[in-house]
């Protein structure tokens, strides 16, 4: 599994309350973070990198914890991954599916990376769901790496986060993708901003759900009792992502790995 940072372990706990007794390999690339802003080109040939380094680790499944790498890329890790028969479970189309089915007014919004926006890969997923949806769809630029960097809420922060919901408010949005895995850390704020009323739809339930299926069907589900072990691999600095992990995690991380990746970071 993997993501640009902290976000995709909102994935992740949710894999580890479906899938307790699977073995899980975290890879956060903070050293390419934010991948929401990134020339896309330079993100498929990362992803690929990511893809091949998480399989040649023994990876029987490919969970892509990032919103941004799924619109991006998920084509990328299908094919690398498709080469040694392994399955991808992405996160954008499992929370379309959701949107669509519990949406009343029709209204659902998107917020995400300007990179999942301008990608279309949300309205694409809304549209194939049979559903005449008006869809909303707002970048926000720096919500990701407020969340990554580990910053306290302020004021500042809470008005950036008021521009972002503006849109969605006028739109009358009864339904909300959160379409970065970050953002679920901040769904407080984000709530209360828009109020009871508004559902948020994370990603991590429905690719756990995913991933419990895909596993099943391929016959490669674990079949023991008991927890299965967990590890960590960062591109970056590896005693904020421990440090950040653990808060958002609510977990030790045990030992973080500190590896490279080919193609090198870019500036
Ligand atoms: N978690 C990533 C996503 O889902 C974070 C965004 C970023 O790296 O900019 O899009």
């Amino acid at each position: 599994m993997f993501d640009s940072g902290v976000g995709g372990l909102t994935v992740l706990h949710e894999c580890l309350v479906s899938l307790p007794e699977e073995d899980f390999v975290y890879l956060g690339d903070t050293a390419m973070f934010p991948y929401g802003t990134r020339d896309p080109e330079q993100l498929r040939e990362r992803i690929r990198a990511i893809a091949t380094l998480l399989l040649d680790d023994g990876a029987k499944l490919l969970v892509i914890a990032c919103n941004t790498a799924t619109s991006i890329g998920v084509e990328v890790a299908r094919e690398v991954a498709g080469e040694r028969g392994v399955e991808v479970v992405p996160v954008v189309e499992p929370q379309a599916e959701i949107a669509a089915a519990i949406t009343d007014n029709a209204r659902v919004g998107v917020l995400a990376t300007p990179n999942t926006v301008e990608s279309g890969a949300y309205r694409r997923a809304l549209e194939g769901q049979g559903r005449a949806l008006e869809v909303t769809e707002v970048e926000a630029p720096d919500l990701a790496p407020f969340i990554q960097d580990g910053s306290h809420f302020d004021r500042g922060v809470v008005e950036m986060t008021r521009t972002y919901c503006a849109p969605l408010k006028r739109a009358e949005v009864d339904t909300l993708i959160l379409g970065c895995t970050h953002y679920p850390l901040v769904a407080p704020m984000l709530q209360r901003i828009l109020g009871r009323d508004v559902r948020l739809v994370s990603g991590g339930h429905a690719v756990a759900a995913a991933a419990q299926r895909t596993l099943v069907s391929a016959g490669l589900a674990r079949a023991v009792d008991g927890e299965g072990e967990y590890r960590f691999l960062c591109s970056g600095d590896v005693d904020s992502f421990r440090e950040l992990g653990t808060r958002f995690l609510q977990m030790p991380l045990g030992e973080i790995e500190r590896i490279e990746i080919v193609p090198a970071d870019y500036p």
